[in-house]
């Protein structure tokens, strides 16, 4: 944060629709002074061993779970994800810095044998350069450390613009990385009510070497425009809509919880949500009945209430999404087997809708809210085919006890991420990002870190 005398911008709640914090509105001088302090970090905080980088990270890690209840209230005010499920976020959130602080110990080099007796052919890795990061607000701590873990770790600083609806949590974290003594200006956050200028600041300056973004497909396409001048190595994690195929030999109560888990997590505003579930027509009457009756369960409310499962939508725009999505469902001849409607202010009944069709809006977009449309199908092929006829392809899920099936279907979904029998595949270790117009680049594991990093290739001749 830089300066005192900064205009600001209001933060709304979305759950009491009040004004909970004045956020510094950060200028085009901001974005440009970050740039330089992050230059200019860069230049020590590469020669860091990896061992101070570790200590450094755990610290960080270790701060973050003495503060969750904390964090967890401040996700839950700002962007509406319920309290509980918050503090879990925080959890997952600084599992990757926990994470990282050991990978870092393994960004190993190679020697590569060559043709002369006297050369050595040595290769290693090194940071890529100051990283500019724009994260989202569903998400606002754990996509922060998929990004800052890895970047920190591999050697490189970081500045990360926070969403305009969830910047009290990256404030937060960049105040935890302090306390855990990490070097000045190796992590910057900047929040701003208009990111176009500053990001362009970012985007135009040769020496930010590396862009990750994690949102929208359309605005992902613009900063792979954006990073091309000054060939910036480029990460982008983008929308999803994510089918669930249940076949027949599933287990109906598991496949059902699995469901809820997977589509109502964060009221459905997730990218690796569910957002389309296929049932084999002889399990589809009682699948539905189950799962709606188990969807007109879950507590609606106040995000702050440890008790609550669904809390409001982000926005007004977020809500309206929703509205049309099912709205444009039923007036075609989709039923709404629970829920169907807005609630107060920005909260939307959790829904279940029946006999939806493929020319309906809601399977044609990512809809990002508590509604799961059921389709029905006869075959596998015509349940897979009808999986990959999308232009994304981030996570799919399937239900089967048949071992062929599983296998057969993991292969043919064109997918970066598979649950098979698994609601929730998302976890540090493991690679998470897509394919198809979904992004490109992996967050996450071994892989995350190979992004923070190029390749030094040293040829010596010692006779
Ligand atoms: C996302 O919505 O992009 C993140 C979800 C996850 O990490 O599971």
């Amino acid at each position: 944060m830089t300066g005192t005398a900064q205009p600001t911008f209001d933060l709304i709640s979305p759950s009491s629709g009040q004004v909970i914090a004045q956020i510094p509105d950060q200028t085009v001088q901001d974005a440009q002074d970050a740039v330089e302090r992050s230059v200019k970090a860069f230049g020590s905080w590469r020669t860091t061993s990896v061992y101070e980088r570790s200590v450094l990270l755990r610290k960080f890690n270790d701060l973050m779970l003495r503060d969750v209840g904390e964090i967890a209230r401040l996700i839950a005010s700002e962007m509406g994800k319920p309290v509980t499920e918050a503090a879990g976020e925080v959890k997952y959130a600084a599992s990757f810095l926990e994470w990282y602080a050991e990978e870092a110990k393994r960004i190993y080099g190679t020697v590569v044998p060559s043709q002369s007796v006297t050369k050595q052919l040595m290769v290693t890795h090194e940071p890529v350069g100051p990283v500019y990061a724009v994260t989202p607000w569903n998400f606002p701590a754990a996509m922060a450390t998929r990004k800052v873990g890895p970047a920190l770790a591999a050697g490189c600083t970081i500045i990360l613009k926070a969403a305009e609806q969830s910047p009290l949590t990256a404030l937060k974290m960049a105040e935890l990385w302090t306390e855990a003594g990490g070097p000045a200006d190796t992590f910057i956050v900047l929040t701003t009510s208009d990111p176009v200028p500053t990001t362009k600041v970012m985007m135009d300056d040769a020496r930010i070497r590396k862009i990750t973004f994690t949102g929208s497909t359309e605005v992902g396409r613009l900063l792979a425009a954006q990073a091309a001048p000054t060939l910036k190595r480029v990460s982008l994690e983008l929308g999803g809509h994510a089918p669930y195929l249940i076949f027949d030999d599933a287990d109906l109560d598991q496949a059902v919880a699995d469901v809820i888990a997977c589509k109502f997590r964060n009221a459905g505003q997730t990218c690796v949500c569910v957002n389309r579930v296929y049932v084999q027509r002889g399990i589809a009457d009682e699948f539905t009945r189950k799962l709606s009756e188990a969807a007109a369960q879950l507590k609606v409310g106040d995000p702050l209430d440890a008790a609550t499962q669904i809390g409001p939508l982000v926005d007004a725009q977020g809500l309206a999404k929703v509205k049309r999505h099912v709205t444009d469902a039923l007036s075609k001849g989709a039923t709404a087997t629970t829920g169907g409607e807005a609630g107060e202010g920005l909260y939307f009944q959790p829904t279940v809708l029946s006999g939806v069709r493929a020319e309906m809006l809601i399977m044609q977009e990512e809809t990002f809210g508590p509604v799961a449309p059921i389709i029905v199908f006869d075959t596998e092929e015509e349940a897979v085919k009808a999986a990959n006829d999308t232009e994304f392809g981030l996570a799919a899920y399937l239900w089967t006890n048949n071992l062929s099936r599983a296998f057969r279907v993991s292969a043919a979904l064109e997918y970066g991420i598979i649950g098979l029998n698994d609601p929730v595949p998302s976890t540090a270790q493991a690679p998470f990002g897509g394919v198809k117009q979904s992004g490109y680049g992996r967050e996450g594991g071994l892989w995350g870190i190979q992004e923070y990093l190029t390749t030094k290739y040293l040829s010596m001749n010692v006779k």
